[in-house]
């Protein structure tokens, strides 16, 4: 399944040598701010890494799949895909991205998740593959758009997070619409 190559990105599995970039990325108050986690210490971010590193052929409900997204051209992280197994026998496939500030706004998380919804689809036999996110975190809400997922869903405070009630926005597809969006039907 992996390394997946895409116009600029190579999608591969965590390795050791990840958790330089990938603590720079999650030592980061601005990249966690909408998400269910606070900014990590270097040993929180080594835990968060050997999990990433065993996340590799998720077969159960529960189970997650990480990748590594790198640019090519220089190896660098840019960024992570979560792959979330929620359940079998529903086949249901939740996606998550996380990608450092510096990168961007430059279309990365668009060309690699691309890849992800290809995987929960193609790999995993999802029937509904769904995103979750902060209904502020606009960033995230404009990706799913641009991916192609349905906004399903607006819950008004249905998380208390940092302190706040906050609302969740729920976007998705279905195994048909993908086949619609890929047969052009
Ligand atoms: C969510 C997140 C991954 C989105 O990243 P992003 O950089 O906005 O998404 P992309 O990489 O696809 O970039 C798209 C932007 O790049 C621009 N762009 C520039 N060059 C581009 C190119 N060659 N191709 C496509 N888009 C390009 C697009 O116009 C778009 O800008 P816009 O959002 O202002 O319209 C990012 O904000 C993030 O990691 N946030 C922190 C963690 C987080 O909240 N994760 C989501 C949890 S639900």
């Amino acid at each position: 399944m992996l390394p997946i190559e895409t116009a600029r990105l190579t999608l591969r599995a965590f390795v050791e040598e990840d958790l330089k970039p990938l603590f720079d990325i999650q030592c980061r108050p601005d990249v966690t701010r909408y998400l269910m986690w606070e900014p990590r210490s270097l040993d929180e971010v080594r835990e968060s890494l050997a999990e990433k590193i065993t996340n590799r052929a998720p077969s159960r409900d529960g189970d997650v799949l990480s990748i590594a997204v790198v640019l090519r051209e220089t190896g660098e992280l840019l960024g992570d895909l979560t792959l979330f197994y929620r359940s079998q026998e529903s086949a249901q496939v939740e996606i998550g991205f996380v990608f450092h500030p510096r990168f961007q706004g430059k279309g990365y998380a668009t060309e690699a998740s691309r890849e992800l919804v290809r995987l929960a689809f193609e790999e995993f036999g999802a029937h509904r593959a769904f995103g979750r996110a902060d209904a502020r975190n606009t960033a995230s809400c404009r990706l799913m758009e641009r991916l192609g997922l349905r906004r399903e869903a607006h819950l008004r405070e249905n998380e208390y997070l940092k302190g706040e009630w906050t609302d969740e926005v729920v976007y998705a597809m279905l195994a048909s619409e993908w086949v619609g969006r890929t047969t052009g039907q």
